[in-house]
């Protein structure tokens, strides 16, 4: 019997995970801890929040008496933490909120987790998401391993390392049961408008501006969610304790390819002229500290865990596309009101 917290599952890839553990593992309890900020939204778990497993508690990681009350209500067993300010170009904008609830966030649940299972460290696992971005930027060619050092560039990677730092100093401190994982670009259904997939879509759907940063060359390994969400699932049940696994989709895209992709496939879902929505394509000013390349050497949970992405890219960027297109109202209610202003604030002057 476990009892497991996952942060952030109103989030994108916490939505995901939530609705993997609760479906596949009817026996588990699923809690889901969450402040929902912009980025947290309850209806991406409406078909699984009736679940008798699947229980939510709003609270923030600062908050860290309302950890310790979660951990007691629901006598929490494991820990896999999503939650976070996800969001590079947002940490370029406001550093302290990333700092706040990917740092101190953080530790305020490891402390809570380490006074709960003081009686028996190794009957409890604290799984850390993180993310490929901690190793820095590579040249043409290279692969991020799990020994490569790491190297953080923008507020955003600097927060998530400096998170990794503290599971990893908790296990070797207090020896606690930990494992980390460090992902490359998701895309999929859920995702919020912000990062390039989802807002890109959105963009072609309303015949906006598709706002390329620099000279559009830039690469990154993109994995489909769903395939993220299994492999935390593995690792969560098969990984050994106190290591770090690196996933990724063997999926690199220059920007401008991927960019002149999406717009090939949805001219022809949305049934336009060939070539049309590539005329919305505009060259806009850099991201500073821009990361030129990502790019995920995953062999090492091929080899041990077995875990392999199970789409290829076209798939699961066509699907993300269909669900894109059959959830307008999910869509048109994140795009409202606040949305609008973050999108002026973050594009009217790039220009
Ligand atoms: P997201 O921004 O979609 O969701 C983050 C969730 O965390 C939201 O539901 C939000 O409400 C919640 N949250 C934020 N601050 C909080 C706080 N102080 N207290 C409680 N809840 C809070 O993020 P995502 O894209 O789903 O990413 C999830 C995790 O995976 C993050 O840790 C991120 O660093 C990591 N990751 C993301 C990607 C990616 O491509 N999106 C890739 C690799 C790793
Ligand atoms: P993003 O989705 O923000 O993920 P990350 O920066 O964490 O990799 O961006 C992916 C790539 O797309 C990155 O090179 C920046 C670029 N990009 C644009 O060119 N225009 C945009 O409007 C956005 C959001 C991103």
């Amino acid at each position: 019997m476990k009892n497991i917290l996952i942060t952030g599952g109103a989030g994108f890839i916490g939505s995901h995970v939530v609705r993997l553990f609760v479906t596949k593992y009817p026996q588990y309890k699923i809690v889901n801890l969450d402040a929902l900020t912009y980025a947290g939204n309850l209806e991406n778990l409406k078909d699984i929040d009736h679940s008798s497993n699947y229980f939510f508690e709003k609270a923030n990681l600062l908050d860290a008496p309302a950890i310790e009350s979660v951990f007691d209500k629901h006598q929490i067993t494991d820990v896999i933490h999503l939650a976070a300010e996800s969001h590079v170009d947002r940490s370029i904008v406001s550093p302290l909120d990333f700092v706040y609830t990917n740092i101190i966030g953080t530790v305020n649940l490891l402390n809570v987790a380490r006074t709960k299972w003081k009686d028996d460290y190794s009957k409890h696992l604290f799984y850390h998401i993180s993310t490929d971005e901690v190793y820095g930027a590579l040249g043409d060619t290279g692969l991020f391993t799990e020994t490569t050092p790491y190297h953080p560039n923008s507020p955003y990677s600097a927060s998530k390392a400096s998170s990794d730092h503290f599971v990893r100093a908790y296990a070797e401190t207090y020896h606690m049961k930990t494992v980390v994982s460090n992902c490359s670009n998701n895309y999929g259904p859920f995702h919020f408008p912000e990062k390039l997939i989802p807002l890109f879509i959105n963009n072609i759907i309303t015949k906006k501006p598709l706002p390329v940063y620099g000279d559009g060359l830039y690469t990154r390994d993109w994995l489909y969610v769903k395939d993220h969400a299994l492999a935390i699932d593995l690792i969560f049940h098969k990984g050994k304790a106190d290591e770090t696994y690196n996933i990724g989709g063997f999926n690199e895209w220059r920007n401008i390819d991927l960019i002149k992709l999406l717009c090939k496939l949805m001219d022809e879902k949305l049934g336009r002229a060939k070539g049309e929505s590539e005329q919305l394509i505009t060259y806009v000013k850099d991201r500073p500290g821009h990361d030129r390349r990502y790019a995920i050497d995953a062999t090492k949970i091929n080899k041990e865990l077995g875990w392999k992405p199970t789409v290829t890219f076209e798939q699961g960027l066509s699907e993300t596309i269909d669900w894109f297109l059959q959830n307008t109202e999910w869509l048109d209610h994140i795009t409202s009101g606040a949305y609008e202003k973050y999108y002026d604030s973050m594009y009217s002057n790039r220009v």
